[in-house]
């Protein structure tokens, strides 16, 4: 290990003690500005994160206006500074703005970044702005290029980095550039040169969750490890090992990859007694109470279902459901994301991605132990042991 070195000189434990805090691995975290909105326990502001917690914030979105970086929500300066401030207390946290999103929508992205001049206006316009609210970097949330994107894709973080380059010249510490990219193989195929575009980031936010949900006509685990041993053969790309091994494969290297883990499960109605996977559905799970979306619980919201609910694990996929009435949900506890962790630590990954801190029990009152962020805790834990 890194410090192995140091383990049994006279100072060792000392030296073993602050190459320990000084994290190998990522934990690389988005944080989702509209969670301040949701009611009573569930509305979620900056100051909720624990500044150890996680190696990088990211906080998301940012809007482009005019073909430039700009705000999204009203009080996002106000927002921008209770995040960045946590630095003050952890002066190795990492904050990134996050920019697109899905109600961005990938045709604008398109727009500018096929046209030379706007994408220029945007490119130019990123480091003042990130300078100015105290980030320490860019993620792009184009979701997702299309094929006749690819190649402007690649432009865009090329032309990016060396704007980035061209400003850390001045000597202040180079801003960093990573990218939120797909794990489905159809849109990494049409979309990504993986190749090109991971000289240029920093590292890759792989979206390793979503693989499944109430678009299909079936129940299936969102975020699996492996293949299910009863997966169609449609479904053998749908899980993160599949995802990683095929971006790897396609030239990022692991030392630049991250590997996401969500704190949310996908939600559905079953529509007959059958509840295994591959069960028929009749549409997606009942809203959340706090999260107020169908299709989809926070795992806070997942932990105050549980209560009398059916808990199953699958053993080949490694992620466990809960069923309840008519109602199905596929998530990640503390046992998966572990397992999560050391999987991606045994293909020396940089590390994790959690999407997203106000998705976990941030507050540490849902899920018992009086634990915060048990989720993400216990992804930190697990990227921490040996
Ligand atoms: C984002 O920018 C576009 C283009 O200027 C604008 O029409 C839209 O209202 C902005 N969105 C928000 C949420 O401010």
């Amino acid at each position: 290990m890194v410090w192995g070195a140091g383990e049994w000189s006279g100072t060792g434990f000392v030296v073993l003690v602050l190459l320990q805090s000084c994290l190998a691995y990522k934990l690389v975290c988005y944080y989702t500005s509209w969670s301040q909105y949701r009611e009573g326990d569930g509305s979620c502001f900056p100051d909720a994160i624990d500044p150890f917690l996680c190696t990088h914030v990211i906080y998301s979105f940012a809007n482009i206006s005019n073909n430039e970086i700009d705000t999204w929500e009203w009080n996002d300066v106000t927002l921008y500074n209770t995040l960045n401030v946590l630095k003050s207390r952890n002066p190795n946290l990492k904050t990134l703005l996050s920019v697109g999103g899905w109600n961005f929508g990938s045709q604008r992205f398109s727009r500018i970044a096929s046209n030379t001049e706007s994408l220029k206006t945007f490119i130019k316009s990123v480091p003042t702005f990130l300078r100015t609210h105290g980030f320490d970097g860019l993620d792009l949330a184009w979701l997702f290029p299309g094929w006749r994107d690819k190649q402007h894709f690649t432009t865009l973080v090329k032309e990016m980095k060396a704007e980035f380059a061209r400003e850390a010249q001045g000597g202040r510490e180079q801003l960093l550039l990573s990218a939120a990219v797909s794990a489905g193989k159809v849109a990494i195929d049409a979309g990504y040169d993986i190749a090109q575009i991971s000289q240029h980031l920093d590292f890759i936010n792989l979206l390793t969750y979503d693989f499944h949900g109430a678009w299909r006509q079936t129940v299936g685990h969102p975020s699996p490890l492996f293949r299910g041993q009863k997966d169609p053969r449609s479904d053998r790309f749908n899980n993160a090992d599949y995802a990683v091994s095929y971006v790897l494969r396609l030239g990022a290297p692991a030392d630049k990859l991250v590997m996401g883990i969500p704190t949310f499960g996908r939600t559905f109605t079953l529509a007959s007694s059958k509840t295994d996977v591959g069960a028929p559905i009749s549409g997606p799970g009942a809203p959340g109470q706090f999260t107020k979306e169908e299709g989809m619980f926070a795992y806070y919201e997942i932990c105050e279902f549980l209560h009398g609910a059916t808990v199953q694990r699958l053993l080949d996929q490694q992620v466990p459901y809960a069923t309840k009435g008519n109602q199905w949900v596929g998530y990640d506890d503390q046992e998966s994301v572990k397992n999560k962790a050391k999987y991606l630590k045994s293909r020396k990954l940089a590390g994790a991605m959690v999407w997203a801190l106000d998705l976990d029990d941030f507050q540490g009152t849902f899920c018992g132990q009086n634990l915060h962020f048990p989720l993400t805790s216990a992804i930190k834990d697990a990227l921490a042991t040996a």
